[in-house]
């Protein structure tokens, strides 16, 4: 930025510290305040974050510690231990039992305790035991102390004097200072320095005039001129400011839209289907056998009410999937060889794929060629966990046209989940009743393979029966497994937990 643009952005409160510094060169913010003739303190500590912000000044901090009395008039006070000596030497010629020392009334137990205490620690006596009485005979280091005046005690009266920093007092006698009861209060304080960086000092000397500032305009300021002669305020859009979060679109509608725009983009056309559905349609046109085990109740929901489906519409459609599967109708294949049972067929379940939509819109409108899509949830009798939900949504697509074959299939797959933001899939054979070859795509992830989802393409079981003779290339993905590398999460069940905060935060693609 040119130094203009700098000076343009800078407040009021900003100019005149800048100006402060200028002649200060470095100053504590009571020195700046003084300089500047500012009336707070405060004005001059949030110029000065503006300004460090914007790289223009530095603030070093240091903290200290700071002693000072509890009470000044300590000060005066002897120190208990000087007075025991004292009378020690004074009254018992230098060496006093302790019963006599307490006899003499002059000191009080507790203190008489102090006293002894610190004479022993100080070395100014010596305490022997004469027939059970303990004797305190003063040192020559006793005697000398009664003469001048201690380290500690000279340190009492500079105390008495005004708070001191932890670097102007000896360290053994604000030890000992320390050690008494109630005598010194410690407190830190954190003393800032605050200089002019290189732009700082540059910006500095270019000289800004500083008039007064308004943060807006009124009527009454147009109206009598005097926004001519103040300084309106710029807006700095780079200020911090608080971030305000307002409604927006759940992730997954997001991410869902952005899928659709994907397939609508590549030519696709979008269907959608119902979540009520038969076995008929959902698994009986797919060529799924009877007894497969994913039509158990433990893998399927069915209804009880309705429990029956009405295939009165599809009987042309029944009769031939009926035969399909007993003895593989006129598509060259065997069937599954059993007895086919119009019962099961109607039964009615939550659609466990979207393949079923695809499938009913072959039916539908058999001309080829067509390309087709459909995005929506579907359910399974499943264990939920850190990658299963029982309600999930599938991104379900069918591509058919002559000379359609596997390699388009894997490059349609693979440039999908590139234009969703995944490089690197793999596939993998698999296995659908109602597709061969049939394969799985899968992604590294949370360090483990992960199943994306499934495609093929339709067998002449499936394809047959709808009037259908040329290839048909279809997958499912599941919507939530392909948000998990998206959005970088460990857990599936964390998308529908609606984390507030979460939900706050998520990009809004
Ligand atoms: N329907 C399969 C599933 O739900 C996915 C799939 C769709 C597989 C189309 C092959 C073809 O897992």
């Amino acid at each position: 930025m040119i130094n203009q643009e700098v000076v343009d952005q800078l407040s009021y409160l900003e100019k005149k510290v800048l100006l402060a510094l200028r002649d200060l060169r470095s100053a504590d913010p009571g020195e700046i305040l003084a300089r500047a003739e500012l009336n707070q303190l405060v004005e001059v500590m949030n110029a000065t974050s503006w300004l460090q912000a914007k790289g223009l000044v530095v603030v070093r901090e240091r903290v200290t510690k700071r002693y000072s009395l509890k009470d000044p008039d300590d000060a005066r006070k002897t120190l208990p231990e000087k007075a025991v000596a004292r009378a020690i030497l004074t009254e018992f010629d230098g060496k006093a039992t302790m019963t006599q020392l307490k006899r003499a009334g002059t000191f009080k137990q507790s203190e008489l305790q102090i006293a002894l205490g610190w004479i022993r620690k100080k070395g100014w006596g010596e305490f022997s035991k004469d027939g059970g009485e303990t004797v305190i005979t003063l040192t020559q280091k006793g005697h000398d102390a009664l003469e001048i005046e201690g380290e500690d005690e000279l340190l009492m009266k500079r105390l008495a004097e005004g708070d001191l920093d932890e670097n102007e007092v000896d360290g053994m006698a604000i030890d000992q200072l320390r050690q008494r009861k109630d005598f010194l209060s410690e407190r830190l304080v954190t003393e800032r320095d605050i200089s002019l960086t290189d732009r700082g000092t540059e910006i500095a000397a270019t000289g800004f005039d500083i008039k007064d500032e308004i943060g807006q305009l009124t009527p009454e300021t147009i109206s009598s001129g005097t926004w001519r002669e103040v300084d309106i305020r710029r807006y700095d859009v780079r200020a911090f400011a608080p971030t305000i979060y307002g409604g927006r679109a759940h992730p997954i509608t997001l991410l869902i839209e952005k899928i659709r725009n994907v397939f609508l983009t590549m030519g696709f056309t979008e269907i959608t289907g119902d979540y009520l559905e038969s076995a008929f349609w959902n698994m009986d046109v797919l060529f799924t056998a009877q007894d497969h085990p994913a039509r158990e109740l433990h893998d399927t929901f069915y209804l009880s009410d309705p429990a029956k489906s009405d295939l009165t519409g599809d009987l042309e459609l029944v009769e031939i999937v009926k035969q399909v599967h007993e003895n593989g109708w006129k598509t060259g294949s065997l069937g599954w060889r059993y007895d086919w049972s119009l019962e099961e067929a109607q039964k009615t379940l939550l659609r466990t794929h979207t393949t079923v939509n695809t499938i009913r819109r072959i039916a539908e409108d058999p001309e080829v060629p067509f390309k087709v899509f459909s995005i929506g949830r579907v359910f399974r009798n499943e264990a939920m966990d850190s990658t299963h939900l029982p309600e999930f949504v599938q991104i379900e697509g069918i591509i058919c046209e002559e000379g359609a074959n596997f390699d388009m299939l894997c490059t349609v797959l693979k440039e999908f989940y590139l234009r969703m933001g995944i490089p690197k899939i793999r596939i993998r054979p698999s296995y659908y009743p109602y597709t061969e070859p049939s394969l799985d795509v899968e992604i590294f992830f949370n360090g483990q393979w992960m199943e994306l989802g499934g495609a093929g393409i339709f067998r002449p079981e499936v394809t047959e029966p709808l009037g259908v003779h040329e290839p048909v290339l279809a997958w499912g993905f599941g919507l939530e497994r392909l948000a998990m590398p998206v959005w970088g999460l460990k857990d599936i069940r964390d998308i529908y937990i609606s984390d507030i905060d979460w939900l706050k935060k998520m990009p809004q693609i």
